[in-house]
Parts: C-alpha cells; sequence; structure tokens
C-alpha cells in the first residue's frame, strides 16, 4: 500500500488539531513513517456547524458505521467521545482489522479490557496516549521505557481544567464559575463539566495510570473520588496564608500487602512542593519506580494542539507499525491480560 487512509470520529477541540497539526506537519510525519497519510472522512454530529478548523466539506459524515466499516481506511481516529456507543464502533473497526487510536478515557478506563483483547485478537494497535495527561508523554512511558521497574506509587495533577480553575481562583481571584466558563471557552472542560469538577474525570485517568503501573486492573469506581466544588476563595486564600496551594491530586499506591489504593481528592501542597507551581491547564505526574527513583512529567494537560500531539504521535506509532507488519504485536499491557483482576483495596 502506497498510503495510510485514516477516519476520524469526531472534529471538535481535539479533532480540529489533529488536522491542524496534520496541515503543519504533513510532510515531517510522511519523512517519520514513509508513508503519506491522508484524512479520507470524518465523522461529525452536524454537517452545518462552524468548525475550528476549514476542511473540504466532502470529508465531513454522520455516517459513523459506514467509516468504520470502510475498507479503504486503515486507521480510526476516535476523538469524539460518549462510551457504549463508541465501544460498539471501535469493536467494528478491528473486527475490520483498523488500528484504532483514542483520547477517550471515560471509554478506557470502562472498556480497555474488551477493546484491547478486541485489538489483539484482530492483529491491531489500541493506542491511547492522549487519555492522560493530554500532551504529556505518560501512556508509553508506563508501557514501555519503565517496564523495567517495579512502580510503587503514581502521584499528581491529571485535570487541566480544574487546574486552571484553582489557579485562576487562587491567582486572579476569579470566581470558581467564571473560572470554570473560561476553561470551557479554551476547550479544556469536557462535554458534561461535572465530570472535571467533581474529580471523575482525574478519577477515571488514575485507574488508567494505575492499570498499567501496577500491571493489574484499577476499575474507576473503586477509586475514591472527591472533587472541588466545595472549595471555596477564602479557602484557597487561607492556604496560601499557611505556605500551602490547593490542588486536585490523584495517586495510586501499592501497599504491603500487594493490593492498590487509588483516590482523588483537593490537596494542600506545601509552598515549595513542584506541584504547587504546576499552574493554569498543566498536569503534572510522578512515578515511584525501585530502579528510576522519582519521575516527574510535565506539561499541557488539556486544550486542542497539545492533546492532539498526543493522539498524532499514537497515529505515527500506528502508521510505523503498519508499514512495518507489526500492528498488534506490542500491545503488551494489563488490559491486554485476561488473568489480570481488580487490584483495589
Ligand atoms: P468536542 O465536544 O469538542 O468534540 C466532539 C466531536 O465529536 C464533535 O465534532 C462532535 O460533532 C462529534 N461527536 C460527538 N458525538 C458524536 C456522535 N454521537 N456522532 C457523531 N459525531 C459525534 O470534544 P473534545 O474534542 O474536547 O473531546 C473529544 C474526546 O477527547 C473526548 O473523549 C474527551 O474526553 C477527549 N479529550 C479531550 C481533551 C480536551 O482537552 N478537550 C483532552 C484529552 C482528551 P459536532 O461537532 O457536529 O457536534
Ligand atoms: N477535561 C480534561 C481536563 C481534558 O481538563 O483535563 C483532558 O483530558
Amino acid at each position: 500500500k502506497q498510503q495510510v487512509k485514516i477516519g476520524m470520529l469526531g472534529l471538535g477541540t481535539v479533532g480540529s488539531g489533529v488536522v491542524q497539526v496534520f496541515r503543519e506537519n504533513g510532510e515531517e510525519l510522511e519523512k517519520r513513517t514513509g508513508l503519506p497519510i491522508h484524512i479520507k472522512s470524518i465523522v461529525v454530529r452536524d454537517l452545518e456547524k462552524e468548525r475550528l478548523v476549514d476542511v473540504p466539506t466532502e470529508l465531513l459524515t454522520t455516517d459513523a458505521q459506514a467509516v468504520v466499516n470502510d475498507p479503504d481506511i486503515d486507521i480510526i481516529v476516535e476523538v469524539m467521545g460518549g462510551i457504549e456507543g463508541t465501544k460498539d464502533l471501535l469493536l467494528t473497526a478491528f473486527r475490520n482489522r483498523k488500528s484504532v487510536v483514542t483520547a477517550n478515557k471515560d471509554l478506557i478506563a470502562e472498556h480497555g479490557d474488551e477493546l484491547t483483547f478486541a485489538a489483539t485478537e484482530n492483529g491491531c494497535d489500541f493506542l491511547y496516549e492522549a487519555s492522560v495527561g493530554g500532551g504529556i508523554p505518560i501512556i508509553r512511558p508506563l508501557r514501555k521505557d519503565l517496564a523495567g521497574n517495579r512502580i510503587n506509587e503514581v502521584m499528581g495533577i491529571v485535570n487541566g481544567t480544574t487546574n486552571f480553575i484553582l489557579t485562576r481562583m487562587s491567582q486572579l481571584g476569579v470566581s470558581f464559575e467564571d473560572a470554570l466558563k473560561e476553561a470551557q471557552e479554551l476547550g479544556y472542560a469536557e462535554a458534561n463539566p461535572a465530570s472535571d469538577v467533581e474529580g471523575w474525570d482525574a478519577g477515571r485517568k488514575i485507574a488508567i495510570v494505575a492499570s498499567l503501573a501496577f500491571n493489574s486492573r484499577v476499575n474507576f469506581p473503586d477509586v475514591d473520588v472527591e472533587g472541588i466544588t466545595s472549595i471555596t476563595s477564602t479557602d484557597i486564600e487561607h492556604a496560601k496564608q499557611l505556605g500551602y496551594a490547593i490542588k486536585l491530586i490523584g495517586s495510586a499506591q501499592e501497599k504491603d500487602t500487594g493490593k492498590i489504593s487509588a483516590q482523588v481528592f483537593p490537596a494542600l501542597v506545601p509552598l515549595a512542593h513542584p506541584l504547587a507551581s504546576v499552574n493554569g491547564a498543566y498536569n503534572a505526574i510522578f512515578v515511584r519506580g525501585n530502579a528510576i527513583g522519582e519521575a516527574m512529567f510535565l506539561g499541557l494537560g488539556a486544550g486542542q494542539l497539545p492533546t492532539a500531539s498526543a493522539v498524532v504521535g499514537d497515529i505515527v506509532e500506528a502508521v510505523r507499525n503498519f508499514h512495518a507488519g507489526t500492528r498488534g504485536k506490542f500491545l503488551v499491557d494489563c488490559y491486554a491480560k485476561k488473568e489480570v483482576q481488580s487490584a483495589l483495596e
């Protein structure tokens, strides 16, 4: 095959970022993968809607089934969100031997195992770097680069919207509601922002990274979650006077019993701690392993281009594997293993 064709599901914040990155870096991507990559179809809900990027109207369709069943398409890029209907579309894509790249943490946290089995069974790649930490590489390091470690703890700021809100409230005295509105306008928030502010999004991300870090199945409902809705400007001011910043922290650690405990909660972070100065939509994730010691991953955790950076990185991996005939050969994470059981306390 002389080129790779992509079918995209979604052209919102992240999808339009992906199109923009292809537009700006297309030549570079072709050099890196050895194959030209073309976006053949893009699924949206509303064909008339004004888009963040200009795309030829003939690329747009509302028929997701036609795209995941199109024999001409090699890779599906899922950036539309949703759980059950989206899972079914991706299972169809795998049955049709298409690799899948997704940014959908809700879907991975809920059905990562079923989807990874399906990918492995059909010899396809299933890549989801953008699902945690936006543009920060963290999934691939946990799957590959840190695989030589026994990991004891993962911990950090994994939701851009709440970190943006807490930063705005702390630095500019903006109200919670106004800061949330701003985060939505900037494309950081989920379609249902309760997912961000109630801590569910962070909880799902912690379930994903903990599963990979501990080679176990950590399920979102078992993560102890508290969001930031009860944090007031007065709390933030008092914390500051006492030498602390309030941050929504997600963490998971392996206990002496071998069980894992995972939680998300607003924490008092000493101002001298590196996490206290992680502001705005930035995320930071610490990983503690018995060989590397402590490693910190820092970068923009939400937004159009940072998230697209991770999605396109996954597309590059999928295209390289496609080119080399090694699709689906390297899915070795816990989600692909049937014997892995839930390991939470
Ligand atoms: P948006 O709401 O901006 O975009 C969603 C896109 O998907 C829209 O183009 C929408 O079409 C389309 N869509 C949604 N549902 C359907 C459906 N049932 N059928 C057809 N098309 C549909 O979302 P984001 O781009 O912000 O997020 C996309 C995914 O990426 C989500 O899973 C999110 O959690 C994840 N993510 C988002 C990040 C961010 O910073 N925003 C960061 C990391 C991950 P239309 O435009 O016509 O309405
Ligand atoms: N709503 C998410 C956040 C997007 O704010 O972190 C990135 O996953």
